[in-house]
């Protein structure tokens, strides 16, 4: 089979996500040839820079990312080309255009066009529709478009880029990005599900008890409170990534691993969580904002205090949420879901809690007998811990907990390719199941702005929870009033 090969256009070729993220990706996919030799990449941003500062930045990016003792090689770099552009102006486009076809000679890359939007979320619309006014949509090979989060802010303004994006492109040439569906662990929870017949059997609401997903960060905003302050947790997190592990962890096994299989299972799921409404939000979702505090040591401003920009802000930097699926496998089983900025730790875990024996036959009435645990680790681990109860040899002791632990860390393999690594290859390959259907994102939003309606409706008593802590003391009180605890993410 033959490597994918294309002319790669990064719209907002100058911002964070390329330098982090997009050109280390591309070099590594390129050094491990898993993309053809023949690719070349259009960097095209405001900022009027020409090739060679262009060039200078991608190194800076890679020296940055990948082992400082490599030279990046300029046969590379000389793959990389800028131009400068405004994104509502029709000349940009026909530079553009001009800029792919000579490039596409150059390199031979058979006309496959991928037009990656990592640029301010205004625009995703206008670049779309211009990409198809101009012709540049109309290669000789694949198009494909991919677009970063956020899509939309709420379901209406979703459902209006949507529109304006189908307008150019069909459902098939779009790759709309949730880098976590990219992580070698989010990944791995079909398998761990589909491929092992103790979980197979067992993942349903009569062996099950509860499952936590929690993201954290020791993060604060940085230099994107503007775009954060208007957005929260809640759309910046829970709408996207912690909804698409919820999809994993609840779908139906799909008939077949293929993408429209995959997709419908994940579907069903977002159509079957209950929807919570405005009035009753606080039984079902908690929010927080980081005062001051504390993380490894180092003093931390509150969130109000960031920025003059943020005073008496009533953004949530926190959330934590109980959903309930109603069907038939998890009718009954909370599915709890936690994320905040400027938390103790930055780590992602799934807790999957299985019910306890119907009988203490082990443990001493005051200790409560453990539960049987199945934990994933997203990050930074990245593996898989069973707790079990085992005998014990201490004297007057019969059983204790133990763990069965499997590190994707230790094992002795090259490093997992990073989730946007990944993610560029199967755009490439033209494999959409790692990308979330206009559906899937439709329905979390509708299910996300419920609770957005029902935060409005009062005021919110921030900050309260500090730096460097676990969140605030609702995010306990949420599982305790059902019986449950958060089970630690360490
Ligand atoms: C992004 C959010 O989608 O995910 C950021 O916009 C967040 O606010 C990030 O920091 C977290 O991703 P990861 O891969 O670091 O867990």
């Amino acid at each position: 089979q033959q490597e994918p090969k294309a002319v790669i256009v990064i719209f907002g070729a100058t911002g964070d996500l390329a330098m982090r993220k997009l050109f280390p990706s591309i070099y590594n996919l390129y050094y491990n040839g898993q993309i053809d030799e023949n690719v070349a990449v259009v960097g095209a941003a405001r900022k009027p820079w020409d090739n060679e500062t262009f060039r200078e930045h991608v190194k800076k990016s890679l020296m940055n990312k990948v082992d400082s003792e490599e030279e990046i090689p300029d046969s590379f770099l000389s793959r990389f080309f800028y131009e400068s552009v405004d994104v509502t102006e029709p000349s940009s486009y026909q530079n553009l255009q001009h800029l792919i076809t000579t490039l596409e000679e150059t390199y031979e890359t058979d006309g496959n066009r991928m037009f990656y939007l990592a640029m301010a979320p205004e625009f995703f619309g206008t670049i779309a529709q211009n990409l198809q006014a101009y012709g540049l949509k109309d290669g000789q090979g694949w198009t494909r478009l991919v677009i970063e989060k956020p899509f939309g802010h709420d379901l209406p303004s979703a459902q209006k880029l949507n529109n304006q994006v189908r307008e150019a492109f069909d459902e098939e040439q779009i790759y709309r990005i949730d880098h976590y569906l990219g992580k070698e662990m989010v990944q791995n929870i079909e398998v761990i599900r589909f491929a092992n017949g103790i979980f197979g059997h067992l993942w349903n609401n009569q062996y099950i008890s509860n499952i936590q997903i929690t993201s954290s960060e020791s993060l604060g905003v940085e230099e994107r409170f503007h775009f954060y302050n208007q957005s929260g947790a809640v759309r910046d997190m829970v709408q996207n990534h912690m909804l698409q592990m919820l999809a994993l962890l609840a779908m139906e096994p799909p008939i077949k691993l293929e993408t429209d299989e995959v997709r419908s299972e994940k579907i069903k799921v977002f159509r079957a969580m209950r929807p919570i409404k405005p009035e009753k939000v606080d039984q079902y979702f908690i929010r927080g904002q980081y005062g001051a505090g504390e993380i490894d040591g180092n003093p931390v401003k509150s969130y109000q205090e960031e920025h003059e920009a943020l005073e008496s802000s009533n953004t949530e930097t926190f959330v934590a949420g109980k959903i309930l699926i109603d069907n038939y496998r998890w009718a009954g089983v909370p599915f709890y879901i936690r994320t905040g900025k400027r938390m103790a730790e930055k780590a992602a875990k799934i807790v999957v809690e299985f019910k306890n024996m119907p009988m203490n036959l082990y443990y001493d009435e005051k200790d409560y007998q453990q539960p049987n645990l199945l934990v994933i680790n997203v990050q930074p681990e990245e593996g898989v811990t069973l707790h079990l109860n085992a005998k014990s040899n201490q004297p007057g002791i019969q059983a204790e907990p133990i763990k069965l632990s499997y590190s994707y860390n230790c094992k002795e393999r090259i490093s997992a390719p990073e989730a946007y690594e990944k993610l560029l290859l199967d755009c490439m390959l033209g494999d959409a199941t790692n990308f979330t259907h206009w559906d899937e994102v439709a329905l979390s939003w509708k299910f996300i702005d419920s609770i957005i309606e029902g935060w409005k409706m009062q005021k919110p008593d921030f900050p309260n929870y500090k730096a460097g802590s676990k969140g605030p003391e609702a995010a306990n009180q949420l599982l305790e009033k059902d019986g449950f605890h958060w089970w630690p993410i360490k």
